[in-house]
């Protein structure tokens, strides 16, 4: 028996929320295993003028408040994506707001963007950042990971547009990249800022607020919009309007199929039900974009082949979540090992010559 599937029948004994508290305080404590493969040099990618050494990330909800950034890239990730952080911190939903789908290999959860404020986040990136600088000095080829910050707006907030703002106000100098989160069904009103109109006020509202260190400004976007908002999206891309598209949030539907008792729970889905629209949707946003724009692949990947299809469908770097509660902290190595064996099946030398192949 494995150290994870004893870990695993603990956590799944407990409340979904209450496991993932534990986790990150484990995580915190050290207790997260280190990736024992050496970084390979095909998996590598430049997107956005930053170099990633894998394009594996822990996508956003994980870690919401930056509490576990190393650990995370530890564990091989290539990249951690934090937040979704509000400007002021905020509690959420009341709970239960968080639901494991066991038999379907799926999550809900309709937390309400649970966070502890812009502020508390940044002095927590800003040690982390201190702490890699120190290290660099040292390791000067250990660039130390991508860190990306996932914003959002209060719940309460009346200005949307001047919540984002100042979210990046205050998180834009720590970050690798920034991502406008409009896509969480879990805030009220929150995905009505994916019409396009609206969208470039916000987008241009976060670029000018986000500092000298101008961080590219992605927009993440949900699985459910239709083909004509999808292409206002891309097409505001298209004409620079922003870096980069994150391709999916979790979805408010409910595929036909799904056999968890929980099935019927408020909020957004995620995991392997997840996949299939998930990539869809992607596939379209890289034919609309024209491969212009670097996009982002996330949902319901557990595996290897889950990454290289969204890698194959246009993704320059892929995330997950979900599949890391069924799957355990052995997951990113396994899915970076596998992801280096297709490259050389496919003849391909570096996994850029991947992306959009197909
Ligand atoms: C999320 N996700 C998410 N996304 C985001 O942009 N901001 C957030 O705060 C959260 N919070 C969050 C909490 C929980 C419990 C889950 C499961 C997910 C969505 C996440 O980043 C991702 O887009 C989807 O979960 C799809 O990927 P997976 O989980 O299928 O790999």
């Amino acid at each position: 028996m494995s150290l994870w599937s004893i870990a695993r029948g603990a956590l799944f004994a407990l409340p979904a929320e209450t496991a993932h508290g534990l986790t990150i305080r484990a995580l915190r404590a050290g207790l997260g295993p280190r990736a024992a493969q050496r970084a390979d040099d095909r998996l590598a990618i430049e997107v956005f003028g930053r170099r990633f050494a894998n394009p594996l990330g822990l996508a956003a909800g994980f870690d919401k408040d930056a509490r576990v950034i190393a650990p995370m890239l530890a564990m091989g990730f290539g990249f951690v994506e934090v937040g979704t952080l509000t400007p002021r911190p905020q509690p959420g939903n009341p709970r239960p707001r968080l639901f494991r789908l066991k038999e379907d290999r799926a999550v809900i959860n309709r937390l309400g963007f649970n966070n502890g404020g812009a502020e508390a986040a940044a002095g927590r990136l800003a040690a982390f950042r201190s702490r890699n600088a120190a290290n660099a000095r040292v390791h000067p080829r250990d660039t130390g990971g991508i860190v990306g910050v996932n914003i959002g707006r209060n719940k309460t907030s009346t200005d949307a547009v001047a919540d984002y703002a100042e979210a990046a106000r205050v998180l834009g100098p720590l970050a690798d990249y920034l991502v406008i989160n409009v896509s969480s069904p879990n805030t009220p009103g929150l995905r009505d800022l994916q019409g396009a109109g609206v969208m470039a006020e916000l987008v241009a509202a976060v670029r000018a607020a986000r500092g000298p260190t101008a961080p590219p400004v992605l927009v993440k976007i949900a699985p459910d919009l239709t083909d004509a908002q999808l292409a206002d999206i891309c097409a505001l891309a298209r004409a620079g309007g922003m870096d980069g598209l994150t391709v999916s949030n979790t979805t408010v539907e409910r595929p036909a199929g799904l056999r968890s008792a929980e099935k019927g729970e408020t909020g957004g889905l995620s995991g392997a039900p997840l996949f299939a629209p998930s990539t869809r949707l992607l596939a379209d946003a890289y034919a609309e974009v024209r491969g212009r724009v670097p996009l982002i692949g996330v949902g319901g990947v557990a595996s290897a082949d889950d990454a290289y299809a969204k890698i194959r469908a246009g993704a320059s770097l892929v995330q997950l979540y979900t599949a890391l509660v069924y799957e355990g902290p052995g997951l990113p190595g396994r899915i970076l090992a596998g992801l280096g064996e297709r490259l050389a099946a496919d003849g391909f030398a570096s996994i850029r010559d991947a992306v959009g192949a197909g």
